[in-house]
């Protein structure tokens, strides 16, 4: 059992179940083959970390027929940023670059006061800054990216959310979200404001721009209904690409914020990534001599998912250490400490640029 929603993802994913469920399409080698060749090689694009798609196809041609489109993701600032949360980041940099698109970076700050029951609207603001640090730290171009927060960027957004609400039934929401009675207002409005960017530049420049929206597949429900009431409006549907999991340090479900010990934070010091990944579980066996004799299972490691997900991009050193780990040359210690000493040494590059990115926040707000 499973479940995946914008809010609760929770046991092990069975992602074939999951993209039958949601009705979304497999990203197939044609489609990779044309990304690549506008934006060059992805490594979250080859091993399907990046995997499914709604109308990907449609933007490409777009593309190819130089009509305009631009790029739309977001965060919801519930807590500090993730590694989970960087890899559909790092994907849309990659579009934004490949492309030269332009990109609305949305902050729900709204969302996480409705759904949360214990943050307080002042802790979403902190977030609110502290995620925008993150945002801005992976490089996105300043001249092309717009930062919008839901209650400051309120007048723009509004107009257009309203549009959008009027043509979405509470029955809907309720079969979509599992909403009932006994759900706050707020959240049954939310998904309003979660599709307006996605029609947002269609709006301002009063012609037909397709947007594509790179997310975690979870966030998927939204946009779902975003593209029913993008016919009835008449945008053209958004278009979307997603990611998997990076998944929690003890092997199931997602890398999650409400798991404060399986979760590896950008601002984490090397002795808390130390410590989270020494108790990390792992694909290894009861003892080293078994584990000598039968090997190891990386399909089964959130350690190895962490090479394949983030750590090691290149794929023949990625396949040493699969095989490494399976015929038992390669032990759970030392694959551990070499993975903290990779995290450790990427998040002192990126607290760097963090702090740099303190100066340039204006930038991406006043657009
Ligand atoms: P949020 O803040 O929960 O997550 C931000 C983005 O990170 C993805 N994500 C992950 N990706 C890979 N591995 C993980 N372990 C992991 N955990 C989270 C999410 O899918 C998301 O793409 N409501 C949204 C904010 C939002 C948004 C958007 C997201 C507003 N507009 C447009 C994507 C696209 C939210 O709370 O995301």
């Amino acid at each position: 059992m499973f479940k995946v929603t914008p809010w609760e993802v929770e046991g092990k994913i069975d992602y074939e179940k999951l993209i039958k469920q949601f009705g979304v399409r497999k990203i197939d080698e044609k489609l990779e083959k044309k990304i690549e060749k506008i934006a060059g090689k992805n490594y979250m694009l080859e091993r399907k970390i990046f995997f499914t798609h709604r109308d990907l196809d449609k933007i490409v041609n777009d593309y190819e027929n130089r009509k305009e489109i631009y790029l739309y993701t977001g965060r919801g600032p519930s807590g500090g940023t993730h590694l989970g949360h960087l890899l559909p980041w790092f994907f849309t940099k990659y579009l934004q670059d490949g492309f030269k698109s332009k990109l609305l970076f949305q902050i729900t700050d709204d969302e996480k006061f409705l759904f949360k029951e214990n943050l307080s609207f002042e802790d979403i603001g902190k977030y609110t800054k502290e995620n925008m640090l993150d945002i801005i730290a992976l490089g996105f171009d300043p001249k092309k990216t717009r930062i919008i927060i839901d209650t400051k960027n309120i007048k723009e957004l509004y107009p257009l959310a309203i549009k959008i609400a009027k043509k979405i039934t509470f029955s809907t929401v309720k079969a979509v979200f599992g909403f009932n009675n006994e759900t706050n207002i707020g959240r049954i409005f939310f998904t309003s404001m979660q599709a307006a960017p996605a029609f947002l530049l269609s709006e301002e420049k009063n012609k037909k721009i397709r947007c594509l929206i790179p997310c975690g597949i979870d966030q998927d429900p939204h946009f779902r209904i975003a593209r029913d009431v993008a016919e009835k409006l008449d945008y053209p549907k958004p278009a979307l690409v997603h990611c998997k999991f990076l998944p929690s340090l003890q092997g199931e479900g997602k890398m999650s914020a409400s798991q404060k010990d399986n979760t590896i934070y950008t601002s984490d010091s090397p002795e808390e990534v130390k410590r989270k990944i020494m108790n990390a579980f792992t694909g290894g066996r009861a003892t080293i001599k078994e584990q000598r004799e039968k090997g190891g299972e990386p399909e089964k490691c959130p350690v190895f998912a962490y090479y394949y997900f983030f750590f090691e991009k290149d794929n023949k050193k990625l396949e040493a250490i699969r095989r490494e780990c399976k015929s038992g040359k390669r032990i759970c210690g030392e694959c551990k400490a070499e993975l903290i000493e990779r995290i450790n040494s990427f998040l002192k590059e990126h607290q760097k640029k963090r702090e740099k990115a303190k100066d340039k926040v204006k930038e991406f707000l006043e657009q």
